[in-house]
């Protein structure tokens, strides 16, 4: 287990570090806590201390002769600073280092997880917008805030996501370790697009007709992508799990709402990945009324939906990855690959992950497996496995598929021109 350094910034949401500490200490990690001395007037040294079972001090001149500032940065293995002000994003920007966790900052050299957690307004104060960007420029992930009822009566965006959605972050991160020659964010600097659920089509104002789709694989996929740098936007389709850290969420119910959505936010993306089990087919017209059983069987006349995967095709730009999924089942023609290589080639999108139905497997499930079929005709088996894998695995893919574009990765920036020479 890598040792991992949790800042506390002088915030209302320490209160919630109390509860990621306590799951980050039971998932088996060793925790040294580092708040500043402004956390320590919300949450008490011996709290953490307690929870911790390590020494706790925000003070550069304690314990001077074992150099702590310096010690606990290098020997830290992932830094997540939750939650980080905007002062604490600001000295960071700026590499000030006047108390024990800034000096930390600058002498770590692992992954740094920020997650802010402020007032809107503080949020989108340009100086804070430039410190955030000049953070993630430098590869620190910063993490983006939840919208949601912040201190006090208001609501906005600024709120910190939830201990145990930070806990999947951190998880995440660590199971990437030791990562490849890319980083642990090796998404940063890309925009994302993933839609995930499945839609419902009313039949009445208390009926509708929906799927099964739960929503998991989507979300997982959304997660995954936010761990790894990405922006992220999720389109969720009648979901009932709890938002992801990072990801902004946009609730949809029906296939129209969800073309809309998507086809509003994937402009400028760099991949879409529709993971969301869209309705082929809608009731024409539902009823203003609830539907009587003494008025007899009703007739129910359906007509199709758009094809949200063909619109994004149609108007895709050259740079951006566009992945499908279909969940198939073999027939007396042919076997379940196959149908997913035909559909491939009919939507025309430049991924698609098929999987079998049945088994156990796709509907519900926290397992999946798939096959990913690539428009240059290469093919990638996920055995069965998390869905969180599988997620990994797509992004994977994806990532590769934007390199041998001419992506130019903010880590290697050779890496773009390397396809050139
Ligand atoms: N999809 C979509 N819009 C729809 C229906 C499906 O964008 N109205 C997307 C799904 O999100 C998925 C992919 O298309 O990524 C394949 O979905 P699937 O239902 O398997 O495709 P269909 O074209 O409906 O194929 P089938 O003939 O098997 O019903």
């Amino acid at each position: 287990m890598p040792r991992i350094v949790l800042g506390v910034a002088g915030g209302i949401a320490a209160y919630k570090a109390c509860d990621l500490l306590r799951l980050l200490t039971e998932a088996g990690h060793h925790v040294r806590v580092v708040p500043t001395a402004a956390a320590l007037q919300f949450v008490g040294a011996p709290t953490w201390a307690a929870l911790s079972g390590q020494p706790v001090t925000a003070d550069l001149m304690a314990d001077v002769h074992e150099v702590p500032h310096v010690r606990i940065g290098q020997q830290a293995e992932l830094v997540v600073i939750a939650p980080t002000t905007a002062n604490l994003l600001a000295k960071a920007a700026h590499g000030l280092a006047d108390d024990l966790l800034t000096n930390v900052l600058l002498t770590a050299r692992c992954p740094v997880i920020m997650v802010p957690a402020m007032h809107t307004e503080m949020w989108e104060h340009p100086a804070t917008v430039q410190n955030v960007a000049t953070l993630r420029g430098r590869g620190v992930l910063v993490v983006e805030p939840a919208v949601g009822r912040l201190t006090g009566a208001d609501s906005g965006k600024g709120r910190m996501p939830e201990p145990s959605q930070i806990l999947e972050i951190v998880e995440q991160v660590v199971a990437r370790r030791p990562v490849d020659t890319w980083g642990s964010f090796d998404l940063r600097g890309r925009h994302v697009v993933v839609s995930a659920g499945g839609t419902r089509e009313p039949l009445d104002p208390v009926r509708f007709l929906g799927n099964r789709s739960s929503g998991r694989q989507g979300y997982a996929l959304a997660a995954a992508a936010a761990a790894r740098g990405a922006v992220v936007d999720l389109v969720a389709a009648n979901v009932d799990l709890p938002d992801p850290a990072g990801v902004i969420v946009t609730v949809v119910e029906t296939a129209a709402q969800l073309k809309d959505a998507v086809l509003a936010r994937s402009v400028g993306a760099d991949a879409v990945v529709m993971a969301a089990a869209v309705a082929d087919f809608r009731p024409s017209g539902s009823a203003d009324h609830k539907l009587k059983k003494g008025d007899g069987a009703p007739t129910v006349v359906l007509e199709p939906t758009d094809d949200v995967l063909s619109a994004l095709v149609a108007a895709k730009p050259d740079h951006q990855v566009v992945v499908g999924f279909a969940a198939e089942t073999g027939d007396s023609r042919v076997g379940w690959l196959e149908h997913g290589r035909e559909k491939l080639e009919r939507k025309g999108a430049d991924l698609l992950v098929v999987n079998e139905v049945g088994d156990g497997l796709a509907f519900g499930t926290d397992d999946n497996a798939a096959v990913v079929l690539s428009r240059d005709g290469s093919e990638t088996e996920i055995p069965r496995g998390p869905k969180r894998e599988l997620a990994h695995v797509v992004w994977g893919i994806v990532r590769d598929q934007w390199l041998a574009d001419g992506w130019v990765h903010p880590a290697h920036p050779e890496s773009g021109q390397a396809e050139h020479h």
